[in-house]
Parts: C-alpha cells; sequence; structure tokens
C-alpha cells in the first residue's frame, strides 16, 4: 500500500498536463476539454497542493481584458475552495504563430518587443497569485537550419531579456524569481540552453544571475542521453535548483512525459533519494514543489487521466518510502563503506596542505604502493544490487 498523497508532500500539476486533449502531429484530440477549475478541485481531492499553469492554459490568446479578468476569478475562487496554490507560473511562448521563430530570440524584432510585453503582463499575474517561481522554457527558441540562426546574436537577446525581466521583478519588489527549463530539441530542430550545463553556463553571464535558477525536467536531460539524477546534483551543487518538472522517459527520442517512475526507475529511485535525503554526506536536498510536468497518453480516457496523476504521485512516494528503507538497512550501510562512498566527501588535501606539501609527501607518490591500490575492488556492483533490490522490495 503506498501512503496517500497529502498537501504536505507538496506535489503540483501543471494545468496543460491532465488538460492535454492528446492531440499530436498524427491524430486529432482523443479527450475532451478540461475545465481549469475541474481541474483544480480533482487535483486537490487527490492530494495535490498547486497547480502551475502557462497564461494561454488559463485565459485563451487574445481575449479581451474582461474575458481576462473573469478566467483569472474563476480560477481563484477554485483556489480558494480547495487550499491548492499556484507555486509556479510560466508564460506560452510557442503555440500562436507568431512565435514560430521563438520568442525572445526571433529574428523579428517586432516579435521579440511583443514577446517581452506578454511575459511582462504574465510576471504580474504571477505575482499577484503568490508564485515564488517563474518558469521560462524556450521552445521555439531555437533553429531548424544552422545558417539561419546567428547564435550569438540569439544569446545576446536571450539575455537581454532575461535581464528585462529580472529588473522588472527588483523594480516592482516582487518575490519571485525565474527558472530556465533546458531541452535539447523538439519542437525546435535544436533548441538554445539545450541541457542543464548550457543553461548554467547562461546564467552566470546575466546581470542579475541570483534570480535566476533552473526548472530541469527528467524527460529532456534523458532525451540527450544525459543523467538527470547528475544533473539535478550540479544544479543543488551550484545553488541553482529553483524548480522542476518530474516525468518518465524511455531513452533518446521524443520527448515522451510518461509518468514519473515509467522510464528510467533506478534514475528515479536515486533522484528522489537524492531530492528527499541529500548528497550521501548530508549533502544538500531540495525542498520546493515536487511538481509533474507529463501527459497522459493519449490511449487514456478521463478515467485514465486522473489515474495517470495519482499514478505520479505513488510512484514519488513509494520511491520516498524505498529510499527510506535503502538507507535504514544496515547491509546498505556496510556496503557504501565497503565502496568509500562517504571518503570521497574528505578533501583530498590535508588542512592547510599546498602543493609543496604534497610534492614534499613521500607517502603520497614515491612510497605508495600502487600496485596494491589498483588492485582493490570498489563493490559498486553490489551496491547496486542492494538498491535494486529495495526498489523491487525484496528488501
Ligand atoms: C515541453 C515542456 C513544457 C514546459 C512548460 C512550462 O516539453 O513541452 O516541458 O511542458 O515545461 O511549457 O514552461
Ligand atoms: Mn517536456
Ligand atoms: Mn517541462
Amino acid at each position: 500500500m503506498a501512503p496517500r498523497p497529502a498537501p504536505a508532500d507538496k506535489f503540483s500539476f501543471g494545468l496543460w498536463t491532465v488538460g492535454w486533449q492528446a492531440r499530436d502531429p498524427f491524430g486529432d484530440a482523443t479527450r475532451p476539454e478540461l475545465d481549469p477549475v475541474e481541474a483544480v478541485h480533482r487535483l486537490a481531492e487527490l492530494g495535490a497542493y498547486g497547480v502551475t499553469f502557462h497564461d494561454d492554459d488559463l485565459v485563451p490568446f487574445g481575449a479581451d481584458a474582461t474575458a481576462r479578468d473573469g478566467h483569472i476569478a474563476r480560477f481563484r475562487k477554485a483556489l480558494d475552495e480547495t487550499g491548492l496554490v499556484t507555486p509556479m507560473v510560466t508564460t506560452n511562448l510557442f503555440t500562436h504563430p507568431i512565435f514560430k521563430d521563438g520568442g525572445f530570440t526571433s529574428n523579428d524584432r517586432q516579435v521579440r518587443r511583443y514577446a517581452l510585453r506578454k511575459v511582462l503582463r504574465n510576471v504580474d499575474l504571477a505575482a499577484e497569485l503568490g508564485a515564488r517561481t517563474f518558469v521560462m522554457w524556450g521552445g521555439r527558441e531555437g533553429a531548424e537550419y544552422d545558417v539561419a540562426k546567428d547564435v550569438q546574436a540569439a544569446l545576446d537577446r536571450y539575455r537581454e531579456a532575461v535581464d528585462l525581466l529580472c529588473q522588472y521583478v527588483v523594480d516592482r519588489g516582487y518575490d519571485l524569481r525565474f527558472a530556465i527549463e533546458p531541452k535539447p530539441n523538439e519542437p525546435r530542430g535544436d533548441i538554445l540552453l539545450p541541457t542543464i550545463g548550457h543553461a548554467l553556463a547562461f546564467i552566470s553571464t546575466l546581470e542579475h544571475p541570483e534570480l535566476v535558477g533552473l526548472n530541469p525536467e527528467v524527460g529532456h536531460e534523458q532525451m540527450a542521453g544525459l543523467n538527470y539524477a547528475h544533473g539535478i546534483a550540479q544544479a543543488l551543487w551550484q545553488g541553482k535548483l529553483f524548480h522542476l518538472d518530474l516525468n518518465g522517459q524511455r531513452g533518446i527520442k521524443y520527448d515522451q512525459d510518461l509518468v514519473f517512475g515509467h522510464g528510467d526507475l533506478l534514475n528515479a529511485f536515486a533522484l528522489v533519494d537524492l531530492l528527499e535525503h541529500g548528497g550521501p554526506d548530508g549533502g544538500l536536498g531540495y525542498d520546493g514543489p515536487r511538481h509533474f510536468d507529463y501527459k497522459p497518453s493519449r490511449t487514456e480516457d478521463i478515467a485514465g487521466v486522473w489515474a495517470s496523476a495519482e499514478a505520479n504521485m505513488r510512484t514519488y512516494l513509494l520511491l520516498k518510502e524505498r529510499a527510506a528503507a535503502f538507507r535504514a538497512d544496515p547491509e546498505v550501510a556496510e556496503a557504501l563503506a565497503a565502496s568509500r562512498v562517504a571518503e570521497l566527501a574528505t578533501p583530498t588535501l590535508n588542512p592547510g596542505e599546498g602543493h609543496a606539501e604534497l610534492l614534499a609527501d613521500r607517502s603520497a607518490f614515491e612510497e605508495l604502493d600502487v600496485e596494491a591500490v589498483a588492485a582493490r575492488g570498489y563493490g559498486f556492483v553490489r551496491l547496486n544490487q542492494l538498491a535494486v533490490e529495495h526498489v523491487l522490495g525484496a528488501r
């Protein structure tokens, strides 16, 4: 029996996830529209604590001010009725044809100015609703043809946009930070800031790097063949894990947006262990929203939508239980020690030691029995098998 999800678990969902009508490039919608108000009520019943949205998920693109106010008021009422919060808000700069070459980095300057205005308006809404994180997924910021995009100029324009948004938040006194969501491709052939690493490097060039972090998604890193748990560990290490998108992905292919854990389950186990407990030496963990950005598969009817929403939370909680059991197992503690996992937290140099002292230490080099050290096994396979057995519930 999995524990029941509760608001204290901080699970949140995008309106666009459960609301996805399953229209894809090859086929029509397989499900009816879902009213955001109903989504809020159903998610609350399932035990979620938060709901997130793109401006266009809540207010249809182009709606006039009166209609916009009406949509927002209905949504706010649903939040009040259920106690759900909006920890994160984001802007859609990818659906409307005006964004076909991107928003912040379109070759067309008029498009760029329009995109900034759209985001500024939505930043106000995010602050009004008490969101603490504003996600920027630049799905259309990219290219199909190398000769058609000046990538260095595009990065200049990307930076110009993010700098302006940060200045806006500072000038308005909003308690809001930005989180860039990397993705390697889809819908563009190549997207700018394709991985966690690219985004971290970009952030270091900004006017207000302290206001900008990451929203890494499981599937996006795995589409690039990268290890998500490793990426998250580095984001935490750099103080940049502002938010995250949990889902499942099976290898290097299109963005599958499966239920969390329905892809690389062992990596999901390592991830939950990291988020919940920090590194093995008590390194940093994460206390923000556990946000699911998945798509209920096209095969599912509306009952399947809610079953899949629940599946994300159940899998997370089960992995959390399994991770706690793994950590509490004395055999695991012994295997961790045999693998010298905690030894990595010991600095390589002695206190106060520099290169001169290291060079003078004959035991480190001249007198070291290199063959004996080389012959030592690390026991990583045994340790990993213990993890597998805990994941399988065999221990
Ligand atoms: C995708 C992305 C989006 C973003 C969302 C929030 O691949 O479509 O993951 O779902 O997360 O636009 O900015
Ligand atoms: Mn995605
Ligand atoms: Mn996402």
